[in-house]
């Protein structure tokens, strides 16, 4: 998520944004740029790379202390749409608008091909940048800024929090909120307006929280606010967090606040991408799969940890939508496989950094003799620009080592995708693509309402803390969900874990099961797959271990014979039900490693990014 910082009062404005978009630092990003307001005259510097290349660029301003500025705004990119390069920084430029983004504009293409016929001209590659000729176009038609302001907003479809300056109206920041955070800071004769909270902590604790559909006149003494062309008045909050807590939106960790991010980073990956009327799907960036989908013979998924997860869910929407055999692979042994593939096979490499060396060097050993395409959580990263393609999935940054919402981001692309290719060969009926669809729309909530259980798991992990060993069990869809949640377990409490599947434990397993070995058993409601699970479950059960069962299936008597404890998530749709199984799970890791006193989001050995072998 991009990081953003105005500032209109009677102080030096460019170390108070600079200021600002280090503490967004941990948000990650790419790139970064200001526009202050000198003299009536609007100043644009941006940078590539961390904002110590900004700072640079004022080195003879911060030397003197002095930037003669009291008004700007500034931004810490994470790039959605367009490669992260000086050109694509914000702030963006049109005429007499300086203007700064966070989101993601669904309907960039078509404004930007009507501004360009009204003679705009585009620098950049970005989605934002459209915000920005159609503010000034509007300003340059005589509207004054609120009004012009309302019809951008009006004219543009999908999130944003912009903040905007037009040199003709100085002393004046135009902000508008939807789907994206923004929160003003209230000064004494000066005001602040940020995308989080750390970013204003040092200057003021008095905030106000936007809510979508806000438009706002930020001044150095007066805020105005209106919602569909009404003033309303929002509340404002007395901050108590210290700045490290603040940068965790007020949790303990990272890992918790991702895990509670899930929602948006999953409405966020689904936008803009398919129609709830005909349940098309829409991704353009896979153009260079429309030519090749009819006759592809062969998808093969590979990634590692909990990207191979995924591509193991993701199996089973390529096979049941689009028909196509699918096989799934570790990275780090396809690499050194015979490569026994030819033109008619899609690879796919699932990774949330993009920079895990093994998927690189698994799409690397497949240059040109298969189609390839990424799954990335980081625009620009080394994978993306070693496949034929990329889809991203937009979780935002990814903090805590252990992956949470890229997983269910990931989950989310491997669905879309599965569905553009049943689309483009006609192997799922328009009526079947659609109600999949339909259910989609649904995740957001239903991973909200999931994640309700977490008084029920904290419960449960002060029962299991102590234990040396947990057995994990899934069948189907909840096999890969099982291998999940004994990674997540393992890798953040430092507690052995096993994922298997439920039909395999009397391969071998089941020698290990006593009073001291919990298992978890997750339970889809498809009815042959719980019968069976159940049976393995009450043979568990039988052995003396603590079985707890995560499922979305209704009320069943004997579930609540043979289980200790149950954690009942909302079912929303078969396809879904891996997502939201896997929620629970996520939880009981991080409270058991939080009351094993861990290090919850830095654990000992690991890190975020592998880029060795
Ligand atoms: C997941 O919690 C782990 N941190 C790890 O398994 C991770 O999924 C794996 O290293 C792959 O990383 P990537 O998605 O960035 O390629």
């Amino acid at each position: 998520m991009c990081g953003i910082v105005g500032y209109v009062g009677g102080q030096d404005a460019l170390p108070i944004l600079l200021g600002g978009l280090e503490a967004l630092e941990y948000r990650g990003y790419d790139s970064s740029g200001l526009a202050l307001v000198k003299d009536g005259r609007v100043e644009i510097t941006r940078a590539t790379g961390k904002l110590h290349e900004l700072k640079k660029l004022f080195a003879a301003q911060l030397a003197v202390a002095k930037s003669s500025a009291t008004q700007g705004i500034g931004h810490t990119r994470w790039a959605t749409h367009g490669r992260p390069t000086e050109t694509n920084a914000h702030p963006h430029c049109a005429g007499r608008v300086s203007l700064i983004h966070n989101g993601i504009i669904e309907n960039y293409v078509e404004l930007r091909a009507e501004l360009e016929k009204q003679g705009c001209f585009f620098k950049s590659e970005t989605d934002t940048e459209v915000a920005a000729h159609l503010l000034n176009t509007l300003l340059e038609k005589g509207l004054d800024p609120r009004e012009a302001m309302r019809q951008m907003c009006a004219a543009v479809r999908g999130s944003y929090a912009f903040l905007a300056i037009d040199e003709k109206t100085p002393g004046h920041i135009f902000v508008a909120k939807n789907s994206t955070p923004i929160i003003i800071g209230k000064g004494q004769g000066e005001n602040f307006v940020a995308s989080d909270i750390p970013a204003v902590l040092q200057h003021t604790r008095r905030i106000v929280v936007l809510e979508d559909g806000d438009l706002a006149d930020v001044t150095a003494d007066a805020i105005y606010i209106e919602n569909g062309r009404k003033p309303v008045e929002r509340r404002e909050e007395t901050v108590s967090w210290d700045p490290i807590t603040a940068q965790k939106g007020g949790y303990k960790h990272f890992m918790v606040k991702e895990i509670f991010d899930q929602s948006q980073a999953v409405a966020d990956t689904l936008r803009g991408r398919f129609s709830i009327e005909t349940g098309a799907i829409f991704l353009p960036e896979l153009a260079g799969l429309e030519a090749v989908a009819k006759r592809l013979k062969r998808v093969i998924l590979v990634g590692c940890g909990t990207a191979w997860h995924a591509c193991l869910e993701g199996k089973f929407f390529i096979e049941n939508f689009a028909k196509i055999p699918c096989d799934v692979d570790y990275a780090s042994e396809f690499r050194y496989r015979p490569q026994l593939f030819d033109s008619d096979t899609l690879v796919v490499a699932v990774s949330q950094s993009g920079e895990t060396l093994d998927t690189l060097g698994a799409i690397e050993c497949v240059k040109d003799r298969a189609t390839t395409l990424a799954i990335c959580n980081v625009v620009g990263a080394s994978i993306c620009r070693r496949a034929d393609m990329v889809l991203y999935t937009h979780a935002g940054p990814e903090i805590s080592v252990a992956s949470t919402k890229a997983f269910s981001t990931q989950l989310i692309a491997l669905e879309l995708l599965g569905l553009f290719l049943a689309e483009r060969r006609d192997t799922m009926s328009p009526s079947t693509r659609r109600a999949i669809v339909e259910s989609m729309i649904h995740a957001p909530v239903g991973i909200s309402n999931a994640l309700k259980v977490e008084p029920a798991v904290v419960s449960i992990a002060k029962r299991l803390a102590t234990a040396r060993d947990f057995l994990f069990l899934g069948r189907g869809t909840c096999y890969p969900i099982a291998l999940e949640g004994a990674l997540k377990l393992k890798e953040i409490s430092y507690i052995h874990a096993e994922g298997y599947p439920a039909g395999e434990m009397k391969h071998g397993p089941i020698a290990l099961i006593d009073e001291s070995m919990p298992v978890v058993v997750i339970l889809q409601r498809e009815k042959t797959l719980f019968e069976k699970t159940l049976s393995n479950l009450r043979e568990v059960e039988a052995r003396g271990a603590k079985v707890v069962v995560v499922t979305d299936a209704p009320e069943d008597r004997q579930l609540g014979i043979a289980s200790d404890f149950i954690i009942r998530v909302p079912f929303v749709s078969p396809e879904l039900s891996p997502l939201l199984l896997n929620l629970p799970l996520q939880l009981l890791a991080y409270h058991v490693a939080v009351m094993n006193g861990t290090d919850v989001d830095l654990p000992q050995n690991l890190a975020k990014s592998v880029t060795g072998e």
